[in-house]
This record gives structure tokens, C-alpha cells and sequence, in this order.
């Protein structure tokens, strides 16, 4: 696996495999990889050619200066860890390459980046995502790009600009990677104290109590998040939000149909935010 700095390498380096024809796959990230990512760049090294992993903390969408701070980086743990799991090239850019004197282009998507994660983090999380994502889409010019289900909203976000911008790329998702008790993996639950890791279950549990007052018939969104919030409380755990939303959209559902729903929480355990997601009629 090379490890690349700059765009004009990177697209040096991709050159010759598209000409052949070679199918390229990216996965971004920020780095901290874990077993989500790499079951990512697993899934992309079985149905592409070519693999880049993106490695860069993207300032712009951090809405709290100190979660910037504290962001775990260990570019040669992450280095390690893509190129055993499939890794071609690991795009790692200094933050003038992706910003250089002068940016001032931003990429919006209006209305899905509003609620829920958008409300909470503020408007500038879900432009400071599309935004680099589009740079790295750009950048890269993959066929596919693969993220993970657990940023639902992320997932929504992308799939609509990539939509509206017509930016030829495959999206793929994949499913939320867990550790045994159910905790949904994320580079921030490194930083949850000892007492809040049972406690980090909650976001779990809540979703579960849904699934389980879903599947014995109740359908009314607000019997339903109402039920999530009270497993919740019982871990003493209380979330920023727990709703029903129609999973293209985000927009709030107040009755459970057939369609496929999307029931999205996050919570703040101790000092660390976490969030977490869960399909009401079927999988994704
Ligand atoms: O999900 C992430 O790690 C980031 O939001 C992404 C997609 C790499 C953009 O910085």
C-alpha cells in the first residue's frame, strides 16, 4: 500500500488503472479506523480493482472545537490496519492540500441536513460532510463509494448530492459494526469512562424497545420513540433525540406502515456524544 499526500499524485497513481479499465473504490475516513471501516475496505477490495482509503480529519465539520481537539489520530496504526485489510493507496492530505489559501466553496444540501444531527450539531456539521465529500469524490473519481449505516444521516446527505450534483459514483453502505453487548462502534467510545461504557448500552437498548413494541403491533411514532426514551432512562441515560423519520428524507413519520421507517437517537454519555440507528420493516 502507497501512502499518498497530494491530489496530483493521487490522481497520477489512478490514472493508469482507469485506462485499463480497473473498476476504483474509496472508502473515506477520518481516520481511528475500526472494524466498521474496515469491514468497508474489505467489502471494496472484493468488488473493486483498485482501493483508496481517505484519511483526513476534516476540520470544518466539527461543531465543538474540543471533540477536534481530542480527535484520535495514529496515521500509522491506520496505515497498518487498511493495508492488511485490503488497501491499495491511503490518501492522507495535509489540510491545505483539501483547503489550500483562498477556499471558499461550500456544498449545502438543504432541508436533510436541518433536523436531528443538523439541529444538534449545527448547520455547518452537515456542510463541512458534503462539502470534503465531494472534494474526495472528486478528487478520487471513484466508481464506488462505500460509508457505514451507523451515520444515517451522513448516508443521506452524500446519496442526495451525489444525486443532485451528478457525480458519477456508486454509493454502497454497510451495515453498523457492533461490539458484542450491541454497543455500535465509533472511534469516539474510546473515550468513554469506565462508568459510562454500561450506560453507552442505552442507545441500544432504546432502539431495541422500539423494534420490540413495533413487532408486537403498536405503529404510533410517538407511543414508539416514547418507549425508546423510557429504556433509555432506565440506564439513566437521556437522548438529544430519539425519532421516527422517513430514512430518504428525514422527515418526521408519526405512523408506522409499511414503508421502511428509520429510528435514529443520539445521547451525550459522560462528555461523549453517540449516536446510533435501528430499520423498522427491514433492512437496508
Ligand atoms: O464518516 C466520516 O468519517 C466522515 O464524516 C467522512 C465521511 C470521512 C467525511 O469527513
Amino acid at each position: 500500500m502507497k501512502t499518498l499526500r497530494s491530489v496530483a499524485e493521487l490522481r497520477a497513481a489512478l490514472n493508469g488503472p482507469r485506462r485499463a479499465g480497473r473498476s476504483i473504490g474509496v472508502v473515506p475516513t477520518m481516520g481511528a479506523l475500526h472494524e466498521g471501516h474496515l469491514s468497508l475496505i474489505r467489502r471494496a477490495r472484493t468488488s473493486c480493482d483498485e482501493v483508496v482509503v481517505s484519511l483526513f480529519v476534516n476540520p470544518t465539520q466539527f461543531d465543538e472545537p474540543g471533540d477536534l481537539i481530542a480527535y484520535p489520530r495514529d496515521e500509522a496504526r491506520d496505515a497498518a490496519l487498511a493495508a492488511e485489510a485490503g488497501a491499495d493507496i491511503l490518501f492522507a492530505p495535509p489540510p491545505a492540500e483539501v483547503y489550500p489559501r483562498g477556499f471558499a466553496t461550500t456544498v449545502t444540501v438543504d432541508g436533510l441536513s436541518a433536523p436531528l444531527e443538523g439541529e444538534h450539531r449545527g448547520a455547518a456539521h452537515f456542510a463541512g460532510v458534503a462539502t470534503v465529500v465531494t472534494k474526495l469524490l472528486n478528487m478520487v473519481g471513484p466508481d464506488v463509494a462505500f460509508f457505514g449505516q451507523k451515520d444515517a444521516q451522513q448516508v443521506a446527505v452524500i446519496r442526495r448530492l451525489v444525486r443532485d450534483l451528478d457525480i458519477p459514483v456508486r454509493i454502497e453502505v454497510g451495515d453498523t459494526v457492533r461490539e458484542a453487548d450491541g454497543l455500535a462502534l465509533s472511534s469516539r467510545n474510546a473515550r468513554l469512562r469506565v462508568e459510562d461504557r454500561r450506560r453507552a448500552l442505552a442507545l441500544r437498548r432504546g432502539l431495541q424497545a422500539v423494534r420490540a413494541c413495533h413487532a408486537a403491533g403498536e405503529r404510533d411514532a410517538t407511543i414508539l420513540a416514547a418507549i425508546g426514551r423510557a429504556a433509555m432512562a432506565a440506564l439513566d441515560v437521556e437522548p438529544e433525540y430519539l425519532e421516527l423519520v422517513t430514512p430518504d428524507t428525514f422527515a418526521p413519520v408519526t405512523s408506522v406502515g409499511d414503508e421502511q421507517v428509520l429510528v435514529a437517537v443520539a445521547a451525550r454519555v459522560g462528555d461523549v456524544r453517540l449516536i446510533d440507528n435501528d430499520i423498522l420493516n427491514g433492512s437496508r
